[in-house]
């Protein structure tokens, strides 16, 4: 039993609903790995109460807490002050409170992406070639803003519903174009990078509809879907030798910082802090 003390440190996540968020086993394996006095609670709060929870931090003396659905966009509205990233993505997922009980809103999605992508593919370089996305929801946002930060030269995005497609590539810059659905395939010639951001994949879901044979060998196919692990995307680019990125990373990588912040340890992430969060819930 983890014993904790009057000082121990309180964080957690808010979402509703969030009894499927793997963050209370993610964090608690860093807690553990750690002997930190502190403890990361799931806190069930409906939209409509998401002012008053975030408000309440303070009063309880919690450090902090990550926003999952449906609270990522709303919560942009309530923080006293929002980082240029989380602006730009238009979404906060990780709540710091500072010393005056000021709330400080941030978004790691973007940069847990992109770390896990540089520490499984360290060979990818950013301008080597255009990069494809599909998708144009909130992952994606987190994803664009993240890979044309880190230099990618052009960003493809590609999405079902086109006019999502063309208000994300505006909300960029020069180097983001929108790409219609029914070019997805001649949109992979060249490409160095193929990303999906979609719900498509997902166990309960159809899988990605994607030829890849305009995508060049060596492109890197990265899926940000981790239930399952393989995603029938990722399983035909292995089959074909692409190099492949899957989704679990990205979560991983995107707790970092909030940990860091709320407990005073920059935690790792290793194969045990993989198996661990896949074998749960
Ligand atoms: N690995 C991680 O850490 C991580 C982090 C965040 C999200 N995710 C995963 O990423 C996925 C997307 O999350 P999100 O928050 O961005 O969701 P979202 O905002 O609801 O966006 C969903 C995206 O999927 C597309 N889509 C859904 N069904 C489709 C279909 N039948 N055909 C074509 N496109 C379809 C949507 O296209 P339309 O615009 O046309 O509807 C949209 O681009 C989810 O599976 C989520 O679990 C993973």
């Amino acid at each position: 039993m983890n014993a904790l003390s009057g000082q121990a440190r309180l964080a957690g996540v808010f979402g509703w609903p969030i009894g499927h968020s793997r963050s209370p086993r993610l964090h608690g394996f860093w807690l553990a790995e750690h002997g930190i006095d502190g403890a990361y609670l799931p806190f069930a709060v409906k939209p409509e109460n998401l002012a008053g929870a975030l408000r309440a931090l303070p009063l309880l003396g919690l450090r902090g807490v990550n926003l999952t659905l449906p609270h990522k966009e709303a919560a942009l509205a309530l923080v006293d002050r929002v980082t240029p990233e989380a602006r730009r993505i238009g979404a906060v997922n990780t709540i710091l409170v500072g010393e005056g009980g000021e709330l400080e809103g941030s978004n790691t999605d973007g940069y847990g992406f992109i770390e896990h992508l540089r520490a499984s593919q360290p060979r990818w370089r950013p301008a080597a070639g255009p990069a494809v996305l599909v998708g144009a929801g909130g992952a994606a946002r987190a994803i664009a803003v993240a890979l044309l930060d880190a230099g990618v030269t052009e960003l493809r995005i590609v999405n079902r519903s086109r006019p999502r497609a063309l208000a994300l590539a505006a909300a960029l810059d020069a180097r983001a174009q929108a790409v219609n659905w029914s070019d997805r395939v001649g949109a992979l010639a060249g490409a160095m990078l193929l990303v999906n951001s979609t719900s498509l994949g997902m166990t309960g879901q159809p899988a990605l509809d994607l030829d890849l044979t305009r995508l060049p060998a060596a492109a890197v196919v990265d899926d940000i879907v981790y239930v399952p692990l393989e995603t029938p995307l990722l399983a035909a680019a292995r089959a074909r030798g692409n190099p492949v990125v899957d989704g679990i990373g990205m979560l991983l990588h995107q707790a970092r910082p909030g940990f860091t912040a709320w407990f005073g340890i920059a935690p790792a992430v290793t194969p045990a802090l993989r198996d661990w969060v896949l074998a749960g819930p």
